[in-house]
């Protein structure tokens, strides 16, 4: 691997302990992920169900969780070894709920002249604070006039969670890692923060991790898509080639369980209790692929071993069906 491209992941593993002293149950949140985002600004998108460790990747890349095995490299360097202040500049995260970013008894300019101040980019009441806030307001369509002297709780989530990437601008990352960012929102709100995404990319020069549960709003927005299914990528790929054309029987079920407006409620709601229903079992299944008992295709291997990665074409898929010596 090039090790100066924007961000590599080698091996990275995330394992909880959870239970009494006579009764652990290790949990992997995730599990063997290697992966790397090049050179070229891309949005990624990390897509899978609840529970499949989107969060807790997002939470190693941001560094707040540090990786049981395995590191994260960002611009060549791993990520342990920058200073706090240092890589709060290049890594920016926006959270999934945006009146958790804000304290409710500032007025957000203060608050955002605080952040400018805290972190050493300016002083926060000068001129070059105003300029700074200026432009973060401009690049998520908003104004000073909109902002000035208002309280959090004035204005709606879309509005929000504009400021909440207006705030993640003023420092001028390399990469946002937005988690869930758009799924508190309204329909009509929510392709407004994506088109917003997908301009800062191009006018901005910013990388942009998407995480969500969403098939539709990852095809939207994604330059790559990876698919995890419970901690591990399952698929990873050009996102064109991973939603239209999926490989792995866990995307093409994710495509197909995408709600369908011609299926009756009825028949989603038992296609949905089913899926819980597979997805406790799958818990406790250790060995082999972790989409076993849910899988048309399955064979003896898939329940015995983990399959390899295998590449095929511009994609990598991890699964029995392409491995070259099943
Ligand atoms: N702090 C923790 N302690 C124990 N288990 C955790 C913790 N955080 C996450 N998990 C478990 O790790 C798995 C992945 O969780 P998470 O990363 O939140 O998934 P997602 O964001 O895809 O919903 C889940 O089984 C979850 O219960
Ligand atoms: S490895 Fe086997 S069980 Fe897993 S997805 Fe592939 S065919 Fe299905
Ligand atoms: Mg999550």
């Amino acid at each position: 691997m090039v090790n100066n491209s924007l961000l590599v992941l080698n091996r990275v593993t995330k394992v909880f302990q959870i239970g009494t002293l006579l009764s652990k149950v290790r949990i992997y949140a995730v599990r063997d992920v290697t992966l790397e985002i090049g050179k070229k600004p891309v949005v990624f998108t990390l897509v899978g169900e609840s529970g499949s460790g989107k969060t807790t990747l997002a939470n190693i890349l941001l560094g707040v969780i540090k990786p049981t095995e395995g590191y994260v490299s960002l611009l060549g360097k791993n990520i342990e070894s920058y200073k706090k202040s240092e890589f709060i500049k290049l890594v920016q995260p926006i959270f999934q709920n945006p009146y958790e970013t804000f304290n409710p008894l500032k007025k957000v300019e203060v608050y955002f002249r605080s952040v400018i101040h805290r972190l050493g980019i300016a002083n926060g009441s000068g001129r070059t604070a105003e300029r700074i806030i200026d432009e973060a307001l401009h690049s998520v369509a908003l104004s000073w006039e909109e902002v000035r002297g208002k309280y959090p709780h004035e204005f709606s989530g879309g509005q929000l969670q504009r400021l909440s990437i207006a705030r993640a601008l003023m420092v001028n990352p390399v990469l946002l890692l937005a988690d869930e960012p758009v799924s508190m929102l309204d329909a009509s709100l929510r392709v407004f923060v994506l088109n917003l995404f997908r301009k800062l990319k191009e006018e901005r020069q910013l990388y942009i991790v998407y995480i969500t549960h969403d098939l539709a709003t990852a095809y939207y927005l994604s330059d790559h898509i990876a698919v995890m299914l419970r901690g591990s990528i399952v698929e990873i790929g050009p996102a064109e080639k991973v939603l239209l054309s999926p490989l792995h029987p866990y995307t093409v079920l994710l495509k197909e369980s995408v709600p369908n407006p011609h299926r009756k409620r009825g028949e989603w709601l038992s296609f949905q209790a089913r899926e819980e229903r597979a997805l406790e079992i799958e818990e406790y299944a250790e060995q082999g692929c972790k989409f076993a008992l849910r899988c048309p295709h399955v064979k003896d291997v898939c329940r015995r071993e983990m399959p390899p990665d295998t590449v095929v074409e511009d994609a990598v898929v991890k699964c029995w069906l392409y491995a070259k010596n099943p």
